[in-house]
């Protein structure tokens, strides 16, 4: 048997009700209400109207068969039938608007349109009003009626959980991006477009989605920890802490101490029980800071943590489990350390899981035109200064230098000549260069005999390779357009080791 129509209408409405359940961005779902409102009640036109929290005003927010220019117009909240039911929160039905004296022409003469009944029901929820929902112009003879209304009050309600999802979703969004422009900002502050540092900061930021253990490796002053930061800060555990532990800076028994933390009484000055590092992370990050340096007691730890993510504080026998990510940085050759067997190979290869090399500045000396700058802003904003400019010829001079202390050396020569600055702007004479001698492998090769020139040249080119796919040997020779059997020999025959 065929259902009838206010069946068919009220499985409608069910259909509608199960869409609102479900529906994330409700912006599409209030536009298939309207289609559907328009489409039962045989009306020309529908739309939906929101109170503007603020001043009361309705906005037109979803419009169906009628002028869409009608999205800019506001309508204030004495103002029209709509008004009228969103002040009163009661729904009408007005078969011959031009006899009543709520009705407003204002919007017909804007939208060059007749409007001969109109159905409105108000928008609410727990109490507080959205809006209203309105069907124009019937099609039927008799006009709108009283189950019409009915209905229509139903629709509306499923529309306010709607569009409360929609406002909400909305808001959301915004926050969430603003959130993240702003910790970008934060982290902007890893500065530099060349291939080389793009290439370290795309991998740095997929990586840091993941709870994989990172390895960071490059010489001093690189930006190691500016990268520990910001793949914390880019990580789903960004709202919880990242715990720092530098492992020169203590000797082994407190480092030990800081990492797991102790019982109290478990060693002179024990006084009272401490949590340890790796304890006050959980769900955040640890940052091994010179993993390179610590000895064969914590190493032996330190592997346990990384594989059963358990340890128990010095003194005590209970094992304590912690949610952590370990991002672990050093400039030490690693592997070399292991072939010593002074750093376990276990632990090497734990530790190893994703690597990211951080190239010297030096290899990627373009990108001093960024740092210079940032670096000039932050030291006269940490000096409160008014601004300084950086002449072109200052720029170019610093990029003839061979950098051995990399980024932070930049940044202490920068900062040096913003003290020492004598006017609003920089010029050559104002860096200071320590013009002492330079690292071996800078030494101009034109200087030397030719084949110690040539195998000189052939150590740079494949270092740089190497750094710049981050140690990917295949991808290394790659680059350099040769077969990787012929790097790995000539890697041999001329001593070069990944990470150097
Ligand atoms: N890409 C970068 N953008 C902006 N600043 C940077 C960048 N890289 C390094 N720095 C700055 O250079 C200095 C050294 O960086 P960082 O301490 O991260 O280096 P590191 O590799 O940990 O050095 P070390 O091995 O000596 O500990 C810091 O002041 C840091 O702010
Ligand atoms: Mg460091």
């Amino acid at each position: 048997m065929p259902s009838s129509p206010s069946q068919q209408r009220l499985e409608r409405l069910i259909e509608v009700n199960r869409l609102v359940s479900g529906a994330l961005d409700s912006k599409e779902l209030l536009s298939t209400i309207l289609t559907a409102i328009c489409d039962l009640f045989d009306a020309e036109g529908c739309s939906l109207l929101t109170v503007e929290p603020r001043t009361g005003e309705l906005i037109f927010h979803t419009i169906k068969g009628g002028s869409e220019e009608l999205l800019e117009t506001k309508l204030q909240p004495d103002q029209g039938i709509v008004g009228w039911v969103v002040t009163n929160k009661e729904s009408v039905i007005v078969n011959d608007p031009a006899k009543d004296p709520r009705f407003y022409s204002g919007i017909d003469q804007k939208a060059d349109f007749q409007t001969r009944s109109i159905l409105c029901a108000p928008m609410e929820l727990q109490g507080e009003i959205l809006g209203a929902i309105e069907a124009i112009n019937s099609r039927r003879p008799e006009g709108f009626g009283a189950e019409d209304l009915r209905l229509l009050e139903a629709f509306a309600s499923q529309a306010s959980v709607a569009l409360r999802n929609a406002q909400t979703h909305a808001r959301v969004t915004m926050e969430k991006d603003a959130y993240r422009q702003e910790l970008d900002s934060q982290f902007r502050s890893i500065i530099g477009s060349s291939k080389a540092i793009r290439e370290v900061i795309d991998l740095a930021q997929r990586v840091a989605r993941t709870k994989s253990t990172v390895l960071l490796r490059g010489e001093s002053g690189t930006g190691k920890e500016v990268f520990a930061r910001a793949i914390h800060n880019w990580s789903p555990r960004s709202e919880k802490p990242m715990m720092v532990v530098n492992s020169v800076a203590l000797s082994p028994e407190l480092l030990e101490s800081e990492l797991f933390g102790h019982e109290k009484g478990s060693f002179t000055g024990a006084i009272a029980q401490k949590k340890g590092k790796f304890e006050i992370a959980d769900g955040g990050s640890v940052f091994l800071d010179e993993i390179g340096d610590i000895g064969a007691n914590i190493q032996t730890k330190l592997l346990r943590v990384l594989q059963e993510h358990e340890f128990e504080r010095v003194g005590g026998t209970t094992s304590i489990k912690s949610d952590i990510r370990v991002i672990a940085a050093t400039n030490r050759d690693l592997e070399k350390a292991v072939s010593e067997n002074k750093f376990r190979e276990d632990l090497y290869y734990r530790l190893n899981v994703v690597t990211l090399v951080l190239p010297p500045l030096r290899d990627r000396l373009e990108d001093i035109h960024e740092l210079v700058p940032f670096f000039v802003k932050k030291a006269t904003q940490d000096l409160g200064i008014p601004p300084v400019e950086v002449s072109e010829e200052a720029i170019e001079k610093l990029m003839t230098y061979h950098w051995p202390g990399n980024v932070r050396q930049l940044s202490n020569v920068v900062e040096r000549a913003v003290v020492l600055a004598q006017d609003e702007s920089l010029g050559p004479d104002d860096f200071q260069l320590e013009q002492g001698k330079p690292i071996q492998s800078e030494d101009p090769i034109e200087e030397l005999p030719l084949s110690e020139a040539v195998d000189e040249f052939k150590i740079r080119l494949v270092r740089r390779a190497l750094r710049l796919e981050r140690g990917n040997q295949t991808k290394a020779a790659k680059r350099l357009g040769i077969q990787q059997p012929n790097l790995s020999r000539m890697m041999k025959n001329l001593d070069i080791r990944v990470g150097e």
